[in-house]
């Protein structure tokens, strides 16, 4: 299972000196005192070089989070409850995600965006269909040996997967699997859908018991200051409006009416407009007005890094459905940090006026683009 490579950094490497004291005539507790005092000087290192002050709801997590790296050392402690984040976006709960990964001295650890682990899951339940416990087969594959892992964006929107979350949740609290979350939506507020809501309160419960639920708070959402751009993602990416021909053919983009091509994701034809080593075009209609998904998304990020989306909408106007695939599209490309470009008729704000709930992140995120304006 692909996991994010954990950056070397000096206090990884500092590992070797952790392992020693973990070894024969020391104390016990020496050793998780380390693994905790690791966790808080990575962030702080981590912090000052970045130039972050954190926020007071950051503070409370690193501490919690060294905590549960302090018991995951020690073998006769069980295992630490698991850890849900949630918060308003850009509140920095990735962040702190992210940095307990690279700081945790152990190598049996995945840090997964949840819409990839959950499309790796369905495609193993399905190659698993004919088995007794698919799932159970399936998270054998998946997780191999693994006793952290970390999922960053956690929502849920539909009931079937609400379900498969379900057995989920349990299979990996049964297999000891020390679990990290970061969802906007607090525990009571996932599936929203007043439809569905009330069946997945069993699930709400097993997180409210087995999890230990922090709010990742504060006033800002860090991505609107400019003064941190250099350590963001997403910001070499550009929105382009209105797509006037001369800005069209600064891009070295077709006419609008140039000739769609088809590309082979997995068994389907998807609709583009091009595509050049790795680069790839698209229209806003052909990835999100026909029927494609999370799984399609990331097999095209294997091939492509450099993303032009043409014809952005005004999202309200649009289908749920395709405003949700946007949404899933964006957070795909800014999770694996992808080289976007969008071009739409009006200015970003304008076109993402939508009402769907999930769409404050997208906003977020394509805020992060430059946005060139054209008048003539
Ligand atoms: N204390 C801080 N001060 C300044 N910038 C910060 C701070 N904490 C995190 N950031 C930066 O803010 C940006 C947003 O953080 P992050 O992606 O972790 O937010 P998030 O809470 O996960 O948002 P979302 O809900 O949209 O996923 C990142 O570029 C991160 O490096
Ligand atoms: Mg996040």
């Amino acid at each position: 299972m692909p996991a994010h490579p954990p950056k070397r950094s000096r206090l990884t490497q500092r590992w070797p000196v952790l392992r020693r004291l973990f070894g024969k005539g020391t104390p016990a507790k020496a050793g998780h005192d380390a693994s905790a005092q690791l966790i808080r000087d990575y962030f702080r290192h981590k912090a000052n070089g970045q130039g972050y002050t954190l926020s007071h709801s950051q503070l409370r997590v690193i501490d919690c989070m060294a905590q549960q790296a302090s018991l995951l050392f020690d073998e006769t402690a069980p295992t630490p409850p698991s850890l849900y984040l949630h918060g308003s976006v850009g509140r920095g709960k990735s962040w702190l995600l992210d940095g307990f990964f690279q700081a945790l001295p152990i190598t049996q650890k995945r840090r997964l965006h949840f819409h990839e682990f959950f499309a790796q899951l369905h495609q193993g339940m399905f190659s698993h269909r004919e088995q007794d416990d698919a799932l159970a087969m399936t998270l054998n594959e998946l997780l191999l040996d693994c006793r952290v892992l970390c999922f960053d964006e956690f929502h849920v929107h539909d009931i079937g997967d609400a379900m498969l979350i379900t057995r989920l949740f349990k299979a990996l609290f049964q297999r000891r699997i020390l679990l990290l979350v970061t969802s906007n939506y607090p525990p009571e507020g996932l599936l929203p859908n007043p439809l569905y809501h009330a069946r997945f309160k069993p699930v709400i419960e097993l997180i409210n018991s087995r999890m230990q639920v922090m709010e990742v708070g504060g006033p800002h959402d860090y991505r609107s200051q400019m003064r941190n751009h250099a350590h963001q993602v997403f910001t070499q990416g550009r929105y382009v409006w209105p797509a006037t021909p001369a800005q069209r053919e600064a891009l070295n983009l077709p006419t609008e009416d140039a000739p769609a091509i088809s590309l082979t994701v997995g068994t389907r034809p998807i609709r583009a407009r091009f595509c050049e080593d790795r680069r790839v075009g698209f229209t806003f209609a052909d990835l999100c007005e026909q029927p494609t998904a999370v799984m399609d998304y990331l097999q095209l990020c294997r091939r492509f890094d450099h993303w032009i989306i043409d014809g952005l909408p005004e999202l309200g106007g649009c289908s749920i459905a395709a405003q949700q695939r946007l949404i899933n599209l964006i957070d795909v490309l800014y999770d694996q940090d992808k080289h976007l470009t969008l071009l739409g008729r009006l200015p970003l704000s304008e076109s993402l006026a939508g009402q769907v709930i999930d769409l404050a992140r997208t906003r977020s995120r394509l805020g992060q683009l430059q946005e060139e304006h054209s008048t003539g």
